[in-house]
């Protein structure tokens, strides 16, 4: 536990996506910039500043200086630590089935996508690149990193709705969905397909928990279930021991492993979630980590969808009630991002940055420009002023 021999500091950053640049909002007050274009996840910093000096983590300078933390392990560079507080969290949530599956630790889980891309195109031994798939509107870094070293293993191949090619493939499903927050199968389902499962939102805080995930591949990461995006840490659960290998031989070659310090830091953040969700657990009287974010993420959405009530041009998708086993309670999603609909023809991201808000448009996620992507992880100055903002978004033509 994150206690004397081990204590955590949780160092808060004190930058912001919140920029003034030139502008005016009729007062001739500079009008700042709001960016929340990336999904930058620092809504949770107060949870964590409560925290303060209680818990620390100190690494003295004698540990950890060699490259291997368990040599005899599948993954000799997790730290066994890690590697406990992963599957604790997860039989504590219940939303991935751990046994027979080996953990895989990556430095994100953005590595980890191209450790599972190499790892499953590698095993084919196929003359040319295969394609990567994903149901549109995806994840927008699938297709930049599949497309990014020109590889001669796998190349892009755009929407799964669309794949219509006699030959083996990767697909992505992400789930909850980012952009849209909905929840997602595989959709090409042909023979020589192989999935990997991005369940990087499937924490209580963003949907129900309605069964533990039990695929091939998962992929998980601390950035969006505690948001330490910082650290770097992410984490697959594969169930082939040769895909396993695989992803741990791209990860030595790519970075010799994944810094021992991050995953100590991760093991302790995580271990504070677990605890502060049983009761009699925790030793510092904390309050439920998944009930603080889920409330925090809820009254986000409450507010946000006031707002854009007010201004017509604007739509949100409203999610159904589901029960969730973790919360023992029927909830509503409250996604990491917003996937907003404007008014047909209009190109929302354009609009939106002439009011100085930026956002990530439709099109970068194989969808149109009428969409645009929000990022709903924001830090509470500029989600407020975001809010404010909202209702006096006007057309192009009328601003
Ligand atoms: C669906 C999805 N997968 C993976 C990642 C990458 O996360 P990490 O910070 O662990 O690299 C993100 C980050 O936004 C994401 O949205």
């Amino acid at each position: 536990m994150c206690g004397t021999d081990r204590p955590l500091v949780i160092k808060s950053s004190t930058d912001s996506s919140v920029s003034v640049e030139n502008g005016s909002n009729g007062n001739h007050q500079p009008e700042p910039i709001i960016n929340l274009d990336h999904g930058d996840p620092t809504m949770y910093e107060s949870y964590w500043k409560k925290l303060g000096e209680k818990c620390r983590l100190t690494i003295p300078v004698s540990q950890s200086l060699s490259y291997f933390a368990n040599a005899k392990n599948l993954c000799w560079f997790l730290e066994p630590k890690l590697e406990q507080e992963i599957k604790i969290l997860h039989n504590v949530v219940g939303n991935a089935i751990v046994e027979d599956h080996h953990v895989v630790v990556g430095t994100g889980s953005s590595q980890l996508i191209q450790a599972a891309l190499y790892a499953l195109s590698d095993s084919l031994n196929q003359p040319n690149p295969i394609s990567v798939v994903s149901a549109a509107p995806y994840y927008s870094s699938y297709r930049e990193i599949a497309d990014f070293l020109r590889s001669g293993l796998f190349k892009w191949g755009g929407d799964a709705y669309k794949f219509d090619e006699d030959e083996p493939y990767i697909e992505m499903v992400t789930s909850p969905n980012n952009p849209n927050g909905v929840m997602r199968e595989a959709v090409v389902n042909r023979a020589g397909g192989m999935v990997v499962h991005d369940l990087a939102y499937y924490w209580p805080q963003y949907t129900a928990i309605t069964s533990p995930a039990d695929h091939d591949i998962m992929l998980f990461t601390v950035s969006k279930c505690t948001g330490h995006a910082g650290s770097r840490i992410g984490w697959a659960l594969v169930r082939d021991k040769d895909v396993a290998k695989k992803m741990v031989k791209f990860i030595e070659i790519n970075t010799i492993g994944v810094s021992k310090e991050a995953q100590l830091r991760a093991a302790s953040i995580l271990e504070i979630v677990s605890a502060s969700c049983q009761i009699g657990v925790e030793p510092y009287d904390l309050e439920n980590f998944f009930e603080y974010s889920k409330n925090f993420m809820a009254e986000r959405w409450k507010k946000l969808r006031d707002a854009v009530k007010k201004n017509e041009l604007l739509s949100v998708t409203k999610f159904p009630r589901q029960y969730c086993n973790f919360t023992a309670g029927f909830t509503e999603a409250h996604p990491a991002f917003v996937w907003m609909k404007c008014k047909e023809g209009m190109d929302c991201e354009k609009v939106l940055r002439e009011h100085k808000i930026l956002t990530r448009g439709g099109k970068r996620f194989g969808s149109d420009q009428e969409h645009v992507r929000i990022s709903m992880l924001s830090r509470d100055e500029e989600f407020d002023l975001f809010l404010q903002r909202l209702p006096n978004i006007i057309a192009d033509e009328e601003v």
